[in-house]
């Protein structure tokens, strides 16, 4: 029997892929799955850390930027946001937009974009506002707005957190959402010298370790499961071949963990890999981009070189 995903709920959506991912010989979860209202407040946290020079850093170079970004948004645009969030950047983005046609912020963190999308549209009283809670990677519905342009805004270097080849099919997914001559505002984590990017992801109070712990209370919640969460240890470490930063849940005994009706065994030292952060070369990405037909018009970056944010046009 086929399943088609859009015949299942999220909540079976998120079981399937736990028990699918809790099976393979390196357990995976998806990193999506951290973002419940939890792990959404969490992630808030980290973006305040010292440590954690990402949000940060691209908070800069819009604040400075933020003029020719608007510019090249251009009048009347159809801005829509993939993995939102708390819409700090968002607003900065706005306060210079020429009469945006409206702003559609997309999370899977429901809960988490309701509040941010309701105190965005309290503040922002002439911009319509249409939140969208859904998966980004698979299809969902845009309001009927009659728009000059559409321009997709993905910030926070979270295509990052995609495998190379999915980055490749989103950056596709993208063009065709805009259509020819609409654009991609995209911020991404450049490489760098690990001394910098492990800490970001150890940090010295916890929050990264509690957001990722975060991720097992959910399922214990959501899907009926018996993990033990504090005999799971953080790990984050910088993997220099695939250049990236993985994160895992590495278990400090051998146990036995129960989902539902099904049980999976952990060797003493044994991982669930969480989450990848991959660090572009800008050139590459670029060319990534290229093969979505996308062209760069654009890019602004700070002074060390860490983050860069660029302006795209889809061609075709
Ligand atoms: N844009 C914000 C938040 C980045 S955190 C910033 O730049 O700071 C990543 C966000 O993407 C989270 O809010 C998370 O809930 C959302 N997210 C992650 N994967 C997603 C997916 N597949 N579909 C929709 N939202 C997703
Ligand atoms: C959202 N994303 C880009 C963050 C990152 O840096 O990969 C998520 C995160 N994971 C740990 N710290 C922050």
């Amino acid at each position: 029997m086929t399943i088609r995903a859009g015949a299942l709920s999220s909540s079976d959506l998120f079981r399937a892929d736990v028990l699918a991912g809790l099976s393979l010989p390196q357990k995976r979860i998806p990193s999506k799955y951290f973002y419940d209202a939890a792990g959404s407040r969490l992630f808030d946290q980290i973006t305040e850390l010292d440590e954690y020079y990402l949000t940060r850093t691209e908070l800069a170079i819009v604040r400075k930027d933020v003029g020719a970004m608007a510019a090249r948004c251009g009048s009347a645009c159809l801005l829509i946001e993939l993995g939102a969030g708390s819409l700090v950047k968002t607003r900065l983005l706005l306060d210079r937009l020429d009469h945006p046609a409206g702003y559609v912020p997309v999370d899977v963190s429901g809960e988490h974009l309701r509040d941010a999308a309701a105190g965005l549209a309290a503040d922002y009283p002439g911009l319509d506002v249409y939140p969208v809670v859904a998966d980004f990677v698979r299809p969902f519905e845009l309001p009927p707005v009659t728009a000059a342009r559409r321009v997709v805004y993905f910030p926070g270097s979270t295509i990052g957190n995609f495998e190379p080849t999915e980055a490749n099919a989103l950056l596709c997914r993208m063009a065709r959402l805009v259509g020819p001559g609409g654009g991609l505002l995209l911020g991404a984590d450049l490489r760098k010298d690990p001394a910098v990017l492990e800490p970001a992801y150890n940090d010295a109070l916890g929050v990264t370790a509690a957001f990722n712990r975060n991720l097992l209370t959910r399922i214990n919640r959501e899907l009926d499961a018996d993990f033990d969460v504090d005999s799971f240890r953080h790990r984050a470490f910088h993997n220099r071949e695939h250049s990236r930063i993985e994160m895992h849940l590495v278990s400090d005994t051998i146990q036995q963990v129960r989902v539902g009706d099904r049980t999976f065994a952990f060797r003493a030292g044994e991982s669930i890999h969480t989450e990848n952060s991959h660090k572009y070369d800008l050139a590459e990405l670029t060319r990534r981009a290229a093969g979505c037909h996308w062209r760069s018009d654009q890019v602004w970056t700070d002074e060390n070189g860490y983050f860069a944010v660029l302006y795209l046009t889809a061609m075709s």
